[in-house]
């Protein structure tokens, strides 16, 4: 374990040069830094979290170093909301010169950022408008609440009796509603009374999906890819299935991207790999640069045109300071490299990462940047793993009891990417031998 006394630290110069050092009493006296910010979390922060024992105090590109001074490679990018690398340049140039112009204002006035914003993310998606808001699971609500509105103003079903098809073992958030239709009870209980309306199929089967379609069915909501579930990719033919059905039906299909999307599995959108295009199109947290939380739903007019003044709202949602970085992060994904990337070195991450397959791996899923790793489970969990790899200056998080998730800031190179699977082999040969 990294803060157990008497044990060694890792110290980590560069990719390639690690050096490991026995703790001496400088060290331990270092080692107080974590263990009081820890104690500090612990007593004044609600304990919803179960984190790494990893204090971060800045952070570079694809480089975290914690309160020590230890540097970790980060192979889990904020769960993909620092996709363009921490603290890119670009971004953080458009946020200063935001913060010396003006932030907030709400949406009371207009603001000479937001309508840029809203302009370029509609083109980036190919649709007509922006509501803009503020966490991810802001923008699944809105996207709910669009859709029930859109259902009984549009699609003619009588108020209070749409429902929403949506995947079993979904993330999307946390709020009431979203819990209400999660599979995950520890996310759900002693959280009811819960939210009617939602009726749960199992990912990637297209036949059950349309089972559960009826004249009142005013939307279907799904990750193109599951993110928390364990990066669960589907079959090929399922979201244009699921696409025909929901033009077919009078269904509108939302896609929640806030994960999948904005470059994570080397295209735009998750969905693009199967040339679908969604009706609604939910974006968060690579939307925000890393640096603000920012969400959008994204769709036509006829859709998103169902909201009046007064329906719906944030007071700061689509702020200046959001907007401007918002536009710069749109501005990089319009040039295409980071979707390049990611889909290149995605490519070489799932080849190593395959390697280990029958090395206490039993299974590599994913698309780009983003890679599920399932860990047999006979020789320790994810979350010991995930430890282990952190002593040794590599940060992933672990899903579901014995699933690695690697999604690493899209900044990271090939030289770095190898360090990186070294360092799980061999912490997944020490695990072996451990548990042996
Ligand atoms: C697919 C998906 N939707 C929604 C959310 C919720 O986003 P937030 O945590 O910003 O509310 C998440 C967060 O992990 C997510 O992965």
């Amino acid at each position: 374990m990294l803060h157990a006394g008497g044990v060694s630290v890792t110290i980590l110069d560069d990719v390639t040069t690690v050096r490991t050092s026995a703790r001496d009493d400088s060290s331990r006296e270092r080692s107080s830094a974590t263990d009081a910010a820890i104690a500090l979390d612990d007593r004044y922060a609600a304990h919803n979290y179960s984190p790494l024992p990893v204090v971060a105090s800045s952070a570079e590109g694809a480089w975290i170093t914690d309160v020590e001074g230890r540097r970790y490679l980060d192979c889990l990018a904020a769960y993909s909301a620092v996709n363009f690398g921490h603290r890119n340049a670009e971004i953080t140039a458009a946020a200063h010169a935001q913060l010396d112009a003006v932030t907030l204002v709400s949406r009371a006035f207009h603001s000479n950022r937001l309508g840029p914003f809203c302009e370029a993310l509609a083109a980036l998606c190919g649709k007509d408008m922006v509501l803009p808001m503020n966490s991810g699971a802001e923008a699944v609500e809105s996207g709910l609440k669009v859709a029930r509105k859109w259902g009984t103003d549009v699609k003619g079903v009588p108020a209070g009796e749409g429902n929403i098809i949506v995947a079993r073992n979904n993330f999307h958030g946390r709020t009431t509603t979203i819990i209400s239709f999660s599979d995950d009870e520890t996310a759900r209980r002693g959280f009811g009374p819960y939210t009617p309306g939602f009726r749960s199929v199992p990912f990637g089967d297209a036949d059950a999906l349309a089972d559960a379609v009826d004249e009142n069915t005013v939307a279907v909501l799904l990750e193109p890819i599951q993110g928390e579930a364990g990066i669960i990719v589907p079959p090929d033919d399922f979201l244009p299935r699921v696409r025909a059905l929901c033009t077919e039906r009078n269904v509108l299909m939302i896609a929640d991207e806030i994960q999948s999307g904005l470059a994570r599995t080397g295209r735009t959108f998750a969905c693009d790999h199967w040339n679908v295009e969604p009706d609604v199109y939910l974006l968060g947290k690579a939307l925000g640069g890393g640096v603000v939380p920012l969400s959008a739903v994204v769709a036509d007019r006829d859709v998103l045109g169902v909201l009046h003044p007064g329906e719906h709202g944030s007071t700061f949602g689509g702020n200046p300071l959001a907007a401007a970085i918002g536009s710069t992060v749109v501005a990089i994904l319009a040039r295409g490299e980071f979707q390049s990337r990611s889909a290149e070195l995605g490519e070489h991450l799932h080849r190593r990462l395959r390697d280990l397959i029958g090395h206490g791996v039993l299974a590599v899923r994913g698309l780009g940047l983003w890679a599920g790793v399932d860990i047999d489970p006979s020789i320790g969990s994810g979350k010991q793993l995930s430890l282990r790899l952190a002593d040794r200056g590599v940060l992933v998080k672990d899903t579901h009891g014995s699933t690695l998730r690697f999604a690493p800031p899209l900044v990271i190179t090939a030289e770095e990417i190898d360090w990186a699977v070294d360092q799980f082999a061999d912490a997944l040969a020490e695990t072996r031998t451990a548990t042996a």
